[in-house]
């Protein structure tokens, strides 16, 4: 091996090795927690639909492989819906049939819209990006109900 071969592989494992010792010492020297997925902090972890007002909802949706979660949601007619989507794994789509509403669900950020529904009826919407081998599994609706009875649903999976 060339002398400046192995200069440069000695450097790399020692820079390596510094990172590494770097991460451990925040995470355990100075108590710095090392950034997680966004979908393991909450609202994403707990409920994901909330009443913030009246008829106004925030709702976060989580795309996954493959399915969303929530998947079915309810709401009442009139309903403003701060919408947040995510992903924990890989790039999905977002796309509510009828609806102004076509969104990327991106790991590690989150997109927001806000929708609201005048007309009840089932609104679908389905994952509109390539995402493996069960994309075309993932879908739901989102019904909107003039029944003053009814309740919003859709929180806990
Ligand atoms: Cu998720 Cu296609």
């Amino acid at each position: 091996m060339d002398k400046s071969e192995s200069f440069a592989l000695g450097l790399s494992g020692l820079l390596l090795a510094v990172f590494i010792i770097a991460i451990l010492y925040a995470q355990f020297a100075r108590n710095i927690e090392i950034p997680t997925c966004i979908t393991d902090v909450e609202p994403f972890t707990t409920d994901t639909l909330f009443q913030v007002g009246e008829d106004e909802y925030e709702l976060h949706m989580i795309a996954r492989m493959w399915a969303f979660q929530p998947s079915e949601i309810t709401l009442p007619v009139g309903s403003k819906v701060h919408l947040y989507v995510t992903s924990p794994d890989i790039i999905h789509g977002f796309k509510i049939e009828n609806k102004n509403v076509n969104l990327m669900a991106v790991p590690q950020a989150i997109n927001y819209i806000s929708v609201t529904f005048d007309e009840e009826g089932d609104y679908f919407f389905a994952c509109h990006e390539f995402c493996g081998a069960a994309h075309h599994a993932m879908a739901g609706r989102i019904i909107i109900t003039a029944d003053d009875e009814a309740q919003a649903t859709g929180g806990q999976p």
